[in-house]
């Protein structure tokens, strides 16, 4: 920051006090009107004004995203801005911003910044500022083949545990009952055998709590010091996350053979020399991963069992396709079926903090400094000129590939985006598109599924946004689930 000093008058008074009283008004005077002339000089990002004042398009938006952002790229074109209570959003739309957006640098459009506007109540200071050390460890520790592999039977034997469980009941809330199977297969194979033996039922009542409290408008309106009762709340689940990390981390240290060729990430991480050291920062990085990991896992089995549902042809076509497959994890008929929930329901938003202005190519626009941008990968899935008919859950159109556009690194279309594209793809797309096809085909290939007593849910078009991840559907579906003779 620069200083302005003033010549010396002569006179008694000291040159630093000549500074303050005089340099001050002027240095305001040209911080006002040098932010004013920006203002005026610069174009404002179009914003649809569907807003009402202080809460601005929070409701609207909140309500039905796809609409507002469809609605809004029609009325005011590919760049705009969503006013949010006192923050907003700007969005960028289209395959030449989108591309911008998956390549500019962290240090431009920061991501771990992004992430930190939701977590930063449940991550200790100073977490993200190791993300890209903690992510590149757990890019290579759990796409091991040998903990891949290790994954795969932890995912198969907690599947046929939940089936088994679903079968003896009347009838299931699947996206709920999915959300159960996904945490212990995240626990066991991320955290490990010891944590989710003690502790699994308290990680999932913390992780939890702590969705229901980092959207709250409370942590977006006040600044981090106010003690208001959600920040309270988060502050709690995240002590306590470190204490059970604490407790599991030095009965371990008693017992070091036991855990030397454990496959679990903790126990990489433990072993892993740039990650070793960073042990205060395990508990916020599981807490991260288990809202990267739970969110999207759950929607993509649970989507794909009411699809099936929706479609009993593909049903059978698939029953029929897994029964007599060698290897499930190559089905082509599977893997379309899964790929095309990915599709079909993907994430709304992905997240960036503006660290640096930047200017939109082709426009006079500039994102300033401090702002949220975005770009929507179920958009992006839905646009008509990409995909024929977009709304219908159609895995055969991964069969046709002449049908779909390909997505290579070189390419100059994004097209798809389940797991991201770029510097912060997905480091868990091996591991969860395993766990799904473990649990959709036993659950295919061994039981009968049926709606539950009450039918069908009345709308599915209802998608919850809320969580960070893809949709999950709102009032959820009640599916019957009965052990084939
Ligand atoms: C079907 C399940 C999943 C989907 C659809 C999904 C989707 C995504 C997407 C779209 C991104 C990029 C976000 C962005 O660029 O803004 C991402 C990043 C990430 N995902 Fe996943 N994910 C899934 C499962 C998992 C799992 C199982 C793990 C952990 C084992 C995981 C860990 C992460 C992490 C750590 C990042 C951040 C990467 C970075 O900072 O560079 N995800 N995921």
């Amino acid at each position: 920051m620069g200083h302005f000093v003033l010549p010396n008058t002569g006179g008694d008074v000291p040159p630093v006090t000549r500074i303050v009283p005089l340099g001050l008004p002027l240095l305001l005077v040209i911080a006002i009107s040098f932010s004013v002339l920006r203002k005026l000089f610069q174009k404002t990002i179009p914003s649809p004004k569907f807003s009402l004042p202080v809460i601005g398009d929070a409701l609207a938006y909140g309500k039905d995203p796809i609409s507002f952002v469809r609605d809004a790229t029609a009325k005011v074109g590919p760049v705009f801005r969503i006013n949010m209570l006192l923050n907003s959003i700007i969005f960028l739309r289209g395959n030449d911003m989108n591309k911008m957006y998956l390549e500019t640098r962290e240090d431009v459009w920061s991501f771990g910044d992004g992430m930190g506007l939701f977590l930063n109540k449940v991550v200790i200071p100073g977490y993200f500022t190791h993300l890209k050390r903690m992510v590149s460890s757990l890019n290579r520790g759990i796409n091991r083949t040998a903990a891949l592999e290790h994954y795969r039977s932890i995912a198969a034997e907690e599947a046929e545990k939940s089936l088994s469980d679903w079968a003896s009941k009347s009838d299931i809330e699947i996206f709920e009952e999915a959300s159960k199977f996904a945490h212990k297969v995240i626990v066991r194979c991320l955290m490990g055998q010891d944590f989710y033996e003690k502790n699994i039922d308290e990680l999932y009542d913390l992780l939890h709590r702590m969705e229901a409290d980092i959207g709250h408008p409370f942590n977006f309106l006040f600044p981090d010091w106010v003690p208001h009762p959600p920040a309270k709340r988060l502050g709690k689940a995240r002590d306590r996350v470190a204490e059970i990390f604490h407790e599991r981390l030095n009965e371990r240290e008693q017992d070091p053979e036991k855990w030397r060729n454990s496959l679990d990430y903790v126990s990489y991480t433990l072993n892993d020399a740039s990650t070793a050291h960073l042990k205060e920062y395990y508990p916020a990085h599981h807490t991260l991963l288990m809202f990267a990991a739970h969110t999207s896992t759950v929607a993509s089995i649970a989507w794909t069992v009411v699809q099936l549902l929706r479609s009993p042809a593909h049903m059978e076509r698939l029953r029929g396709a897994l029964s007599d497959c060698p290897n499930i994890h190559k089905s082509p008929e599977l893997l379309a079926v899964i790929k095309e929930t990915g599709r079909r329901y993907s994430g709304v938003n992905m997240l960036r903090l503006a660290r640096q202005p930047v200017q939109v190519p082709g426009t006079d626009i500039t994102v300033p400094t401090g702002s949220v941008v975005s770009i929507s990968p179920y958009m992006i899935h839905h646009d008509p000129a990409t995909y024929k008919d977009p709304e219908v859950w159609d895995p055969d159109r991964w069969l046709r590939p002449s049908e779909v556009p390909e997505q290579k690194g070189s390419s100059k279309q994004v097209t798809f985006l389940q797991f991201g594209a770029g510097s912060h793809r997905c480091p868990g797309e091996n591991m969860a598109g395993m766990v799904t096809r473990e649990m959709v085909s036993t659950l295919v290939k061994n039981y009968r599924v049926e709606w539950g007593s009450h039918g069908p849910p009345k709308d599915f078009s209802k998608l919850d946004f809320t969580k960070i991840g893809s949709p999950w559907l709102v009032g959820d579906a009640s599916v019957s689930v009965r052990r084939l003779e």
